[in-house]
């Protein structure tokens, strides 16, 4: 049946832009694929583990916000590498760093300093300072009071993280009248995302991540954001750690309402709980502030935060930072790692901080992608779950239909563009922070006819 039979039900009858209706049919459709790409494909998947379902599309190379298959076909890359490729793709910046350091030297181990790990740290407190955040108003400069521990990943800071909370947690116990060994619960929150490791994922509480691995580490209690009321018997004496995104990403992404946090802070603080901010995806500049937190109050900030994702723009990277509260109860030997502080990825992490510290109209872009959005949300109400959810370059559209966020992303693909799910009901839009307005038009334009085709599938019962 044609897509093109003329709309009539209630939703007013509204023609698409012409920068859309350019793709109302697939544009970059995923068959039939040369007999190559196919035959690669079959091949891998008789050696790769199946733990990832994708298109059958190899990426081979990347420039700015766009990513090239090898049929050389363009992709515009609103998923940014999963909130990664904050400088976009294959930057010249990085690449000549990165270049530079690995000539030089790529690895010495943590038994040695190297060049560039404490000046990434050094880098990381005095922005967090500057900008505010951990307690700190913006403008802050005194030169003490932050530790910086690296890692590899987001997965092993939050699980530095959690480790660091027990450890403090044993320390805090008497203090708040119970045994150093009950003071071991964690505390998260649903629609959390905070890992695949036993300890991020028992911090998970999603069926489908947590079922099949179970049994979790125990000792975890579950709330909902933006619960006050529930905090005073979900967070009690016994709580060693409380883990949350000021931003949820990967479950729906879902605002943390600030009177919330600030409750939390206080709850925390009544107990001697340790108040982590996963800033994984939403740090780093994504909010449009260094921290998702760095806009809020003091009495609203974390003792610790992770990050990872954008910091060294895709090269592996984590880091847990925390305030000295937490950091006097770690001494050396207690926690490690091989990789994580390596003179590579500290030296590209600190060029790409840098960077993203000195990013012009960071607000006004994320304001025109916001509008841009709230736009095609109001276009279509029969389609779009207003409102648009997110902050800065970190949005979510959601759909009344749960089934049309997956059929979006396919959409969108087959037309060019390159977008995410989040949680159960929305798309996520998380492209590098570089991108120019044009760029955004023309990823509204896409998602203009995607929603077209989407209103248009609904009514003809597809
Ligand atoms: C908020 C958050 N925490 C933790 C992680 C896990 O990070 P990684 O995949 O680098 O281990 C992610 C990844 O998507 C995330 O979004």
């Amino acid at each position: 049946m044609s897509l093109f039979r003329p709309f009539r039900n209630s939703i007013p009858f509204r023609s698409l832009s012409t920068n859309a209706a350019a793709y109302i049919h697939p544009t970059h459709p995923d068959s039939p694929q040369p007999q190559a790409t196919h035959d690669k494909l079959a091949r891998y998947s008789r050696s790769v583990l199946n733990t990832y379902a994708r298109p059958p599309i190899i990426f081979t190379r990347g420039s700015g916000l766009y990513l090239y298959d090898s049929q050389h076909r363009s992709y515009l890359d609103m998923s940014g590498g999963i909130a990664v490729n904050a400088l976009g793709h294959a930057d010249e910046g990085v690449a000549r760093v990165m270049g530079e350091q690995a000539a030089k030297l790529v690895h010495n181990s943590n038994l040695y300093h190297n060049e560039w790990s404490g000046e990434l740290a050094h880098l990381l407190t005095t922005l967090t300072k500057l900008h505010g955040g951990m307690g700190y108003q913006p403008n802050s400069a005194d030169s003490s009071g932050l530790k910086v521990f690296l890692a590899n990943s987001g997965t092993e800071a939050n699980e530095g993280a959690l480790k660091f909370a027990r450890v403090s947690g044993k320390a805090r116990a008497e203090k708040v009248g119970v045994d150093a060994a009950d003071k071991s619960e964690l505390v998260c929150f649903r629609n959390a995302f905070h890992g695949r490791s036993m300890g991020g994922l028992s911090v998970t509480p999603n069926p489908k991540y947590q079922d099949p691995f179970a049994p979790l580490i125990p000792g975890v209690r579950v709330g909902d954001i933006n619960d006050i009321h529930s905090l005073t018997s979900l967070v009690t004496e016994k709580t060693c750690g409380v883990i949350i995104e000021p931003v949820q990403g990967e479950g729906g992404i879902h605002n943390v309402d600030v009177e919330f946090l600030q409750a939390l802070r206080r709850r925390c603080d009544e107990v001697g709980a340790v108040l982590i901010y996963d800033e994984i995806q939403c740090g780093l500049f994504r909010s449009t502030d260094l921290w998702a937190h760095s806009a809020l109050p003091p009495n609203a900030h974390p003792d610790l935060i992770t990050m990872a994702k954008p910091l060294a723009n895709g090269f592996p990277i984590g880091a847990v930072m925390m305030r000295d509260s937490v950091a006097e109860h770690v001494s050396p030997g207690s926690h490690g790692t091989t990789f994580g502080g390596s003179p590579l990825s500290t030296c590209v992490a600190h060029h790409v901080l840098t960077r993203l510290a000195q990013m012009p109209d960071l607000k006004a872009r994320a304001g025109v992608l916001r509008e841009r959005l709230d736009g095609l949300a109001a276009a279509y109400p029969d389609v779009v779950k207003s409102p648009v959810r997110g902050r800065g370059f970190l949005l979510g559209l959601p759909f009344l239909n749960s089934a049309h966020p997956a059929r979006a992303l396919t959409l969108a693909r087959q037309r060019g563009l390159l977008i995410l799910v989040a949680g159960s009901d929305a798309v996520r839009i998380v492209p590098s922070l570089t991108i120019a307005e044009s760029e955004i038009h023309e990823a509204c334009h896409v998602l203009e006819a995607v929603l077209e085709v989407l209103r248009r599938e609904s009514e003809h019962g597809v």
